[in-house]
């Protein structure tokens, strides 16, 4: 069975070839001249995921963070509803509302899912933490076995153990899992979930062991035992880092793990600064996140990065840490921050980072718009492949606007499949979309954005029709 992350890659690989082969030209100029512009574009276009931690309860009632998540990144991972406590509260009575939103939500917008997490020693129930050995080892073979069943061929990977190792100078944590079944609690459960969903990549996956430390050798030796019995795919490097202490050896450590034959992945990136943060600060957390990025980019075998939540408010650092956040990619009012730029930069793109929807100008020559043309709106391909494209397209306001309208018609089989930042009847041949709730009122000279993901029945390049944009 594909996997989500399977049938993207081998679309965008599809798109690459094709394209390539037609034009005659190498990959590295084909991308040169279209600069993606969203993280999601970037990330495509180089073969990596970037992934965000997702709060479903925000997914469900923000239509802002649902449509940023859509646009800005191809990976998800449940921040909570995917834990034991979320998914399993009470022996054998299993909740998959909020994991379902959340593996629905991918889905529908051509996104993968990072499974997080089955065996942890926090989040999981009272229920479980009391059990006797054999009891525990039944527990977790039934909890991994329904979970991974259930979401086989919808999630990719997972981390199937969670900061099984402790801060103490490499030690194991002393968890209720390793005093219950020792040390092979861990091989259990890479054997199950293996056996469960033999196609998910499965990963161990802890914090502070991004540089080459005790603990970081631990998980070494640890991957090693798994990776000779066929159990472990990957290695998660949490990445909760502080501002300015990216470890000076992540690169290298990253790669002794790539030598054992594993994938390595950025599974919870945030870098937090003592706040409130100023533009020395933020301009130093533009370059860590730039060089964790840069890492994981230029190394074949890793396989993406998830940033640990949306917003700075998302967060979970400031509940944690006080005096500390502003750890993130976006600001509270989801406009990007220099973190966001050096990202997508690392990751390929261009752009500025400045928000989507940019300031007004004050040149004449945009600010009076010739009659009866109130808007002008553009498309462009971001991703192809061969039955699909991911689109941008921009509406710039020739006059102060409070909302506007905009209409093409597909001159193939070309047809929307999903759309963000825009509503309206856009399914057929001849679209008819309009401005959504929060993105409608431009001033004269400013511009906004909104997106979209295509299907087409062939593998003919995507078609970039003119559209019609009027004030309404
Ligand atoms: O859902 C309940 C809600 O019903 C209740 O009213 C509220 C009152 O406190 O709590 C809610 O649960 C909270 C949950 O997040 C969902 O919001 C928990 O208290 C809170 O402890 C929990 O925090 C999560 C934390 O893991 C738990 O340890 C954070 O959101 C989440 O970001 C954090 O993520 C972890 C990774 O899983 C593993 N690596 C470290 C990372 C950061 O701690």
């Amino acid at each position: 069975m594909l996997h989500n992350r399977q049938r993207r890659r081998a679309l965008i690989a599809g798109a690459v070839t094709l394209a390539t082969a037609a034009l005659g030209i190498g990959l590295s100029t084909q991308f040169a001249g279209a600069q993606a512009t969203t993280l999601r574009a970037a990330a495509d276009a180089i073969g990596k995921d970037i992934g965000v931690a997702v709060d479903v309860n925000k997914l469900q009632s923000n239509t802002q963070y649902r449509n940023t998540i859509a646009t800005e990144f191809n990976s998800l991972t449940a921040e909570n509803a995917m834990k034991w406590d979320a998914t399993e509260p009470q022996d054998g009575n299993y909740t998959f509302s909020q994991a379902d939103t959340l593996v629905n939500f991918a889905e529908d917008n051509g996104q993968s899912v990072h499974g997080h997490t089955f065996v942890w020693h926090a989040q999981t129930p009272n229920w479980v933490q009391g059990l006797n050995a054999t009891a525990m080892r039944s527990a977790m073979v039934d909890h991994i076995n329904t979970v991974a069943n259930r979401y086989e061929g919808r999630v990719d990977s997972w981390d199937v153990v969670n900061e099984v190792v402790s801060d103490n100078n490499g030690a194991m944590r002393d968890s209720f899992w390793l005093r219950a079944m020792g040390e092979g609690y861990i091989t259990t459960a890479f054997q199950t979930a293996r056996a469960a969903d033999p196609n998910a990549d499965l990963y161990i996956n802890d914090y502070s062991i991004e540089g080459d430390n005790a603990k970081s050798d631990t998980i070494y030796r640890l991957a090693q035992g798994l990776k000779s019995q066929n159990i472990l795919d990957g290695v998660g490097f949490q990445s909760h880092l502080i501002l300015g202490q990216v470890p000076s050896t992540m690169e290298a450590n990253l790669q002794r793990f790539v030598d054992l034959g594993l994938k390595v992945r950025i599974t919870e990136l945030d870098i937090r600064l003592n706040t409130p943060a100023d533009a020395n600060e933020l301009a130093q957390q533009a370059e860590d996140y730039r060089r964790v990025t840069e890492i994981c980019a230029e190394l074949a075998d890793c396989s993406g990065i998830t940033v640990w939540g949306l917003r700075d408010n998302d967060s979970w650092v400031p509940g944690t840490f006080p005096g500390t956040g502003a750890a993130l990619l976006f600001n509270d009012d989801f406009s990007k921050k220099p973190a966001y730029t050096s990202t997508l930069n690392a990751l390929g793109g261009g752009g500025t980072g400045e928000p989507t929807t940019t300031p007004a100008t004050t040149d004449p020559a945009t600010s009076t718009p010739p009659p009866g043309d109130g808007c002008t709106a553009t498309l462009s391909v971001q991703s192809p492949w061969n039955t699909g494209a991911t689109y941008s397209a921009t509406v710039k306001a020739n006059q102060a606007l409070t909302g506007w309208r905009v209409t093409w018609t597909w001159p193939g089989s070309e047809r929307i499949s999903n759309a963000w930042s825009v509503t309206g009847t856009l399914t057929g041949a001849t679209v008819t979309g309009a401005n959504a709730a929060y993105n409608g009122t431009l001033a004269a000279g400013q511009s906004t954005t909104f997106g979209f993901n295509i299907t087409k029945n062939d593998g003919s390049t995507a078609s970039v029709p003119t559209v019609t944009c009027t004030p309404a």
